[in-house]
Formats: structure tokens, sequence, C-alpha cells
């Protein structure tokens, strides 16, 4: 390991050459290695550095990649005298390797300096890094070795935190992952991921994570807008399996079923309307106005706990049964509709009036001659349960299939909690996959400093794949399974989930700064997958949505940097980010298969046009099984200092992550032994551990929770049970004031964050 072996001539593969520079070198490339394949590859070479005024030496280890290679014999150039030989024989005395030189181009990555001490203590003598330009420029017949795996090792003596991330392309070296924390004095980075469909940035996302578990405090939300991160559907390993290895608290919130949204009328008419909710209450093709119009109606019909209180027993709609929150919104529109306020002509209050109800004779004879002729279909209230047999009728049961799962998103209750509350089951005995939980509290959760534990991990799952539909006393049959189809579409449509992260995003860097306003700066890195669809550059067709929360995702990028949020953004093309992003991002993780020329001009911006060729060299994994990546950005490896990137091959089996990473791993274990899942009793992983299955104790500690809370219980499930009752049955303006839990139901409570669950 020692310079002197290093620079021995059987380990040189080049000496330095002329003309060389301190960022940019020339290798004469040494015969015995002419049929080596060192295009792409890092090479390492050392000079040794003297102050004239101190007399103080220093040496310098200098790592480069070649970038370019070419073979020089002036017996072949077209004007040489010999050339008339080669064009009559093809090969003259003077071909090939006796004649040939090759120039070799190598862009400097990095720079170490260790200075010369007397003291033997191994921190004068390691190596530290010194940026990536050199002190001077090298000497010619300097010799250049291919860099090796003790070269990396020796390098890296002086690093605490030694992670590997994978191999240098095309080689056994492995690469050093030095990227830290973001409460350390660099405080908190944005970076980019960027790569074909298929092209591993999910997987190298996750090996990247799963080296970010070094860091104790460092805490991490994922927003997952297709669910892969939560169900890990074609990861090469269980991310949350190993965190929970580690000690970590993981938790997976689902829009679908577990994440409650924070109340917001005007949103949750927003994605009524998105449902289709309107067309079936006969509003025309190109009424975006009315449709409008009508949500501001529901909207201050939610806002009046009163009447919200009379008609379905608690003045927070969040809280209320659907099938009564969705008459009583169904009445006040179709009240207000004469007023004009929502169509200004008579048609078309008469066409939605009669959608939603039959006319009554009295509103007929009130009407004189604007009265229609002819027979009526039943409006969707005319077919609820009570009125037209146990399930309803098509047209009830066609706009609740709508209504319920849109308004599940705010209920405390999960589809399921609410089905069997709805069955008359007793809430009290409902564990946590029955119930919904804010965001904000287990946002609070991740930013808040605690050291008795390793910081938390959220993984919010905004895929509407697993939504279920909600029973609200209609079957879901025929036609309604169709219209619970829609509501699940809905949420699988980019604006409608370009609205809810707004909301998410907006309680991400409200809850942040308060936490942040509560001691130190915070410590969480946020990763956005799929970013194409909404950190766009917004043009004059984009979603409103969208182009809302591409605004919120920049300026949040730069407040987030303030309060240590470091901000990741998964995505295939780098021109998919909007610039005033993309100009905040300093690490670029670019996977194979980016060729179109605007991304490749903003790629060759950052890296140079010399390692952008090498890039566009790289194969893909179809035709080689690795997964390579060109690594650019200060800090990221531990091989590059400044903007020109190292070219990683990510660790293709995830085994071979866990054995480089054993040592801190073991370590991470050790520390947290008391925080490991059940069953686990600490040791050295030898295999990445499976994904964790429900915890058996969380469900105790719920159900133990809820059973403690029982009286509170009791009363939210009698209210709504006896609302649903009365208003079904007797009409309006009966419900009986029934004993309400003070402010929010216990779930509410729970979801607050007054939780110290366990896990
Ligand atoms: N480093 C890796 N090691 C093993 N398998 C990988 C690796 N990277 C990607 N894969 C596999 O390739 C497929 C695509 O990877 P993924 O990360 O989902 O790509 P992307 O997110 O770029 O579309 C997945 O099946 C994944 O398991
Ligand atoms: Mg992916």
């Amino acid at each position: 390991m020692t310079a002197a072996t290093y620079l021995s001539p059987q380990t040189a593969a080049a000496v330095i050459g002329s003309p060389s520079t301190t960022t940019t070198v020339t290798l004469n490339l040494l015969r015995s290695s002419y049929r080596a394949p060192v295009f792409g590859q890092m090479v390492a070479f050392e000079t040794t550095i003297t102050d004239p005024a101190t007399g103080i030496t220093h040496d310098e280890v200098a790592l480069g990649t070649v970038t370019a290679i070419e073979t020089v014999n002036p017996a072949h150039a077209p004007r040489a005298v010999e050339a008339q030989h080669v064009a009559a024989k093809g090969r003259i005395q003077g071909s090939g390797d006796e004649g040939d030189t090759r120039g070799v181009t190598v862009g400097i990555e990095a720079v170490f300096r260790r200075h010369e001490g007397t003291s033997s203590l191994l921190g004068d003598r390691v190596w530290q890094p010194a940026g990536s330009t050199l002190s001077n420029s090298p000497a010619t017949g300097n010799a250049v070795a291919l860099l090796t795996q003790e070269r990396v090792d020796e390098l890296m003596q002086g690093v605490p935190d030694q992670r590997w991330l994978g191999r240098l392309h095309g080689s056994q070296v492995t690469v050093p992952y030095v990227q830290g924390h973001f409460a350390g004095p660099r405080g908190s980075r944005h970076d980019v991921i960027a790569g074909t469909t298929g092209s591993g940035k999910t997987a190298a996302t996750a090996l990247m994570m799963a080296c970010d578990l070094f860091h104790d405090s460092f805490g991490q939300i994922i927003v997952d807008p297709q669910g892969q991160w939560a169900t890990e559907h074609g990861m090469p390993f269980s991310l949350q399996g190993l965190a929970t290895a580690l000690g970590r608290k993981v938790t997976v919130a689902r829009l679908s079923r577990s994440l409650r949204l924070r109340k917001d009328a005007p949103m949750f008419t927003e994605l009524l309307a998105r449902t289709g909710l309107f067309t079936e209450l006969a509003f025309g093709a190109g009424s975006d106005a009315q449709i409008a119009n009508a949500c501001r109606v529901f909207e201050d019909a939610l806002d009046d706990r009163k009447a919200l209180d009379k008609h379905t027993g608690t003045d927070d709609w969040t809280e209320a049964d659907p099938a009564l929150l969705l008459r009583y919104l169904l009445t006040e529109l179709r009240d207000v509709l004469p007023t004009g306020t929502v169509y200004a002509g008579k048609d078309g209050q008469q066409r939605v009036r009669y959608a939603i109800a039959r006319p009554t004779e009295e509103e007929l004879a009130d009407e004189g001659a604007d009265a229609p002729v002819g027979r009526f279909r039943d409006g969707v209230l005319d077919q609820e349960p009570d009125n037209h047999g146990e399930a309803g009728g098509k047209r009830w049961a066609n706009v609740v299939a709508r209504f319920a799962p849109i308004l599940n998103l705010w209920s405390p209750f999960s589809p399921d909690g609410a089905r069997r509350l709805a069955a008359g089951e007793d809430p009290a005995g409902f564990d946590r996959s029955q119930l919904r939980r804010k965001a904000w509290p287990l946002m609070m959760d991740v930013f808040t400093r605690d050291e008795s534990r390793p910081a938390p991990w959220l993984i919010l799952d905004l895929s509407g794949d697993e939504l279920l539909p909600v029973d609200a006393g209609a079957e879901a049959e025929g036609d309604a399974v169709d219209a619970a189809e829609a509501a699940r579409l809905v949420l699988d449509n980019a604006g409608v989930k370009a609205r809810i992260m707004r909301q998410l995003v907006g309680d991400l860097l409200r809850s942040g700064t308060s936490a942040f306003k509560a001691g130190e700066p915070l410590n969480v890195r946020v990763t956005f997958d799929e970013a194409w669809q909404y950190a766009l550059q917004p043009d004059a067709t984009t979603d409103r949505a969208i182009a809302a929360l591409s605004d919120q995702l920049e300026d949040g990028a730069r407040d987030a940097r303030k309060i240590g949020v470091g901000f990741r953004f998964i995505l295939q093309a780098p021109s998919g980010l909007r610039e005033g992003i993309w100009k905040q991002c300093t690490g670029r993780v670019i996977g194979y298969g980016v060729s179109e020329q605007s991304d490749l001009k903003r790629l060759a911006n950052v890296v140079g046009d010399e390692h952008l060729r090498l890039y566009l060299s790289l194969t893909g994994p179809e035709a080689t099984g690795q997964y390579p990546f060109m690594v650019a950005g200060a800090g990221v490896t531990g091989l590059s200092f400044g903007s020109k990137p190292v070219f990683v091959d990510m660790f293709n089996d995830p085994s071979e992550w866990l054995r480089s990473n054993a040592g801190w791993v073991s370590d991470a274990r050790r520390r947290w032994l008391q925080h490991l899942p059940g069953g686990d009793s600490g040791g050295s992983l030898t295999e990445m551990p499976p994904r964790p299955a429900q915890d058996a104790a969380v469900e105790a500690h719920v159900a133990a929770k809820a059973l403690r809370s029982g009286a509170a219980n009791q009363a939210a499930a009698k209210r709504l049970t006896a609302a649903k009752g009365t208003a079904a049955k007797g009409g309006f303006g009966m419900t009986p004031k029934t004993a309400v839990a003070p402010d929010d139901s216990y779930t509410d409570q729970l979801a607050q964050g007054a939780d110290p669950a366990p896990f």
C-alpha cells in the first residue's frame, strides 16, 4: 500500500505526458497496457509539493477518469512518406504497437493531500480530501496506475463513515458513498436521480438510502405517488426490512386507507368534481363554471356547523356518515338552485333539481307556466335506501360510490373501518388498520429530534390501487362498481394527486418549520419519486393543481434548505424537472438511457463534454445485468470532489451491499438493540431482512389504547348510529342531540400524535 510499491512500474499503466494541467492531464500509455480496457477507468497518480517559503512538503494523490484515448503513429498519418506503403500493404514496419503511441486524456476528479509528518499518529498520515485541482501541474514521466482497491482503502482510512454503494464502472473496485446527513456543517442539499424506466433509479436510491442509515439522526420521508416504496414491488431488497433491522420505526401511510387528509372543504369539492359526480347530477358538458358554483354551495354547506350537526349528527363533515352528508349537500344544492347562483337559466336549474329529486306536486304548482310537462324519472335522493329498498336504487348508488371514497380520505376511519362502523361495529374494538392517521403528526415525528432512538422513516403512499369501495348503505353492484372504479381512477389522476400532494408538501414545510423553531436544524431527506409528473416546468396547458404544486416545490426547496431538509427528485429525464429546481440540485445521479438533446445539454453543462461522451458509451442493464450511473456532484462518492462525475455500477446483488457495509450495520444494530423488531435478537446481518409484517404488538397497543378511551368511542359510535337512524327515518330536523366527545374523537387524538407508539 505504500507509495513506493504503488509507483512501481509493474502496476503503472501510464506516465504523465504533455500537455498536462492541474485539472486535466495527458498520459502516455505504457505499451504493456495497450491491450487493456482503459477507457472509462479511473487512474491515480502521486505528486509531491514543496512550499519554498516553509520547506514543508506534502504529497498529493489525484484521481481521474480516462475520458479519451487516441492512437498516434506518424507513419500512418495521411501525409506521411510511409503512407504510400501503408496504402499498398496495409502494414509496414512501424505499424502496430511498435510504432504507436497512445494519448490518453484524464479529467481530475479528486485530489487528496497528506502532510509528511514525524508524528506516528495515524491522524497525521491519513489522506485528506483537497478538492479537484492539483496544487501544481504534474511532471511528465510520473507513474500513473489504474485505481486499485488498496488505493481506495488507503484514501478512505481517514473517513469515519465508510459506506459502499457499488463498483467503479467496469471494474471490481468498490465505490465509497460519502454523502453526509444534513445536520453537518454543509447543511442540507437537494439532488436528482434520472434515467430511463428500468435503469435502476428506484433501486439505486434505495441503496443510497440504505447508506443513509449510517446517520442515526437522519430521518427520511418518501413521497410515493405509485406505491412502489410502500409495496416494494420490483425492489431488489426490502429497504423497510433493512431500516427496521437497524432499529428504525418505519411508517407506511396510505392515502387509499390509512392517511387522513387535513380538513379542506374546497379540496374535497374539487376532488368530488373530478370524479364526475356532477355529471350524475345532470350538469352538462362544458358546465365548468356551474360546477364551480355548485362546489361553492357545497363548501358553504360544509362550513355551516349548525346545519351540519342538525342533518348529520356531527358538526365536522370529515366525521359525518357519507349517506347523511351526501343527502344534506344535495338537499342544500337543490334548495339553492332557484336563486340562480349555480345556473342562471331556468333550464339548467330545473334539470339539476330534478336530477337530485323529483319535483313535488307543490313545486310543480309553484312553477306555473314554467313547469315541465311529462313524467319524471327518479332523482338521486328518490332512490335512497329507505325510499328504494334495502340497497337504494342505481342512481343513488352511483353517486354514493363516487362520493363516499373521496369523503373517506378525510375520515378518521379507513374504508374497512367505515364499513364496519356502518355495519354497527363498535369502533372501540378497531385497530390501526381500521383508522386513518393525519400526516402532520407523522411528519412531526420524523422532524423531531430524539436522541433515544434512530430517526424514523415515513412513506406516504399516494397510489389509488388499493382504494376500496366504501359501503355507505348501497350495495356496490354493476354500475356502482364502475363508479367506485371511477373514484379509484380519480386518485390515480395526476392532477388529483398533485392537489393532494400540495396539501402534504404544505404540511411538510409547515411542520418542518415549526419543529425547526423548537430547536436545532432538522435533518431529514424528502424523496419525491415520479417527479416528472409534478416538478415539471409548467406551461399554459398544465393542469392548475400540478402547476401550483410545481411552484410550491421550487419555493419549498429554497425554504427547506434553510431548515435542514433536503429534497431528492426521481424522474426519467433531467429536462422533466423545472429549471428552478434543477438549478438548486447539487447531486446528480444519472442512470442509463438519457438521450434527448435537451437533456444532454443540461448534463453537459454540469459534467462537461468529455464525461458526457463517456456517459453516452454506457450500455443498458438488459445487456449487461449492470446498473451503471454517472454520479456527479461534490461529495456524493468519495472519489470526486468537483463537478466531474464518477461512473458507478450499483451493487446488483443486495448481499454485496450488506457484506461491504457489514461493519457499521452491525454497530447500529448493537446501538439500537432495544429498538429491533420483535424476534430479532441482534447480531450481524447475514442476509437482507424481509419486508416487515404488521407488528402484532402494535395492534395490541392500539387496541389497548382504544379500550382506555372507550367512553369517547361509545359516544362517537352512538352519535353516528343515532344520527343515521333518526335522520334516515324521520327526515331532517329531528336529530336529538347525543353525547358527543368534546373536540376531537379518540381517533383524532390518536392521530394527533399524542401516541407514543413504540414502533
Ligand atoms: N442495483 C440493482 N440490483 C438489482 N436489481 C436491480 C438494481 N437496479 C434495478 N434492479 C432491477 O431492475 C428493475 C428496474 O429497476 P428500478 O429501480 O425499478 O428502475 P427505475 O426506477 O429506473 O424504473 C427492477 O426489477 C429492479 O429489481
Ligand atoms: Mg422507479
